[in-house]
């Protein structure tokens, strides 16, 4: 398991190991999008880690989550520069996550004058977290060619707000069946204009995404998620490996710091047929390749030395084990996850997870 120590390169950056944090959403963000002070803690509290990817992160108000926070105002760049400092105080490396929910949403998380929108108006049932509970989501509204305009410069916003908040890059969240992912996948994007139609069409919106950013960053600092086999959130497109084979040869081109693929989903298992068609398309990136889902200290190190990744991103290990690379290098007992304190609350479930000998 040595090589998850080695030190490595992603984009402008020579990481210490390849023990990455996942970006995870804990909804405990305050009145307005910024953070508690406890986010600082919790990021830094988990800075062993090569490079930490924070959380999905609203690019404007309408961008729903509840109590997710933000980088749309000074507000949200102030509180956020509390956690870059503590997070390079402690030598890592800080990407912010920018997000958008897409059709994942509902009405009581948008702002007045907002609708739930998405590239075409195709309901989803998959629940989502508002005030009160758990809650089918609002039926979307296609957005106009007018809103996606708008949507590219909010990300072009939220990528300058990220660089003057001290992050370290940004990366487009284009993964999990939120907006982006559903404009690049078949059976979510009907739409008959150019943001529709060939592969080439539904890639536009990430293209400008990513063009934007890459203006504002360089693409060595800026990465991309996917998640070409996930039917989270409803997605799943008919044609996975055209879809995808184009979207990753397109980013391919741009010389991004990285590409980070959620391979499986939490708490489930890929069919052999669906691996099939990941270790396909992983031959149309030959950039830094983040693996991640239900990767274990092993079956890491295995992905890396067999050269299908150059590190691993950790979700729930490094949420429930603040210093993950330590217990693998010792080989040590991991903490107990508390489902129950993912989302929401307070410090509990969030900066109290010990650490060993503590
Ligand atoms: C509590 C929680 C919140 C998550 N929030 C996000 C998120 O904000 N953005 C994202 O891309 N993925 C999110 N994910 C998915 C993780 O980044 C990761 O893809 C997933 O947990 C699989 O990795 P793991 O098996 O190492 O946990 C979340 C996962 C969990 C458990």
């Amino acid at each position: 398991m040595s090589i998850l120590f080695e030190p490595t390169q992603i984009g402008r950056y020579t990481v210490r190991n390849r023990i990455f944090m996942a970006p995870m959403s804990r909804y405990r963000a305050l009145e307005g999008g910024v953070n508690p002070k406890t986010t600082a803690e919790y990021y830094s509290q988990r800075a062993s880690a090569g490079l930490i990817m924070a959380e999905s992160t609203r690019i404007n108000d309408w961008s729903g989550g509840i109590n997710c926070p933000g980088i749309h105002t000074a507000e949200q760049v102030t509180s956020w520069k509390e956690t870059t400092e503590a997070v390079h105080e402690k030598g890592s490396v800080i990407f912010l996550q920018l997000w958008h929910a897409g059709r994942a949403s509902h009405e009581s998380l948008m702002p007045k004058g907002r609708d739930v929108v998405a590239p075409s108006a195709i309901p989803i049932q998959q629940e989502v977290m508002i005030e009160n509970g758990m809650a089918t989501p609002t039926p979307p509204r296609e957005l106009t060619l007018d809103e996606i305009a708008e949507l590219r410069a909010d990300y072009a916003h939220a990528s300058r707000n990220a660089l003057k908040a001290g992050f370290d890059g940004v990366e487009i969240h284009a993964a999990g069946g939120f907006l982006i992912d559903t404009f690049l996948q078949e059976t979510t994007n009907k739409r008959n204009d150019q943001y529709g139609g060939s592969p080439e069409n539904r890639f536009r919106f990430l293209r400008e995404v990513v063009e934007d950013a890459i203006d504002i960053w360089g693409a060595d600092r800026v990465g991309v998620k996917l998640s070409p086999t996930s039917q989270y959130n409803n997605v799943g497109d008919g044609n996975v490996l055209e879809t995808f084979k184009y979207t990753i040869s397109e980013l391919n081109n741009y010389g991004l710091a990285f590409l980070e693929v959620n391979e499986e989903m939490p708490f489930t298992q890929l069919p052999p047929e669906k691996r099939a068609i990941l270790d396909g398309l992983r031959g149309y990136w030959t950039g830094p390749y983040i693996g991640n889902g239900n990767y274990t200290a092993e079956t890491g190190a295995q992905r890396i030395n067999d050269n299908k990744a150059t590190a691993i991103t950790y979700g729930r290990f490094f949420l429930a084990n603040p210093d993950l690379p330590e217990r693998f290098r010792r080989n040590a007992e991991l903490n107990e996850l508390d489902v129950n304190t993912f989302y929401g609350g307070d410090h509990k479930g969030y900066t109290d997870y010990p650490f060993l000998n503590s």
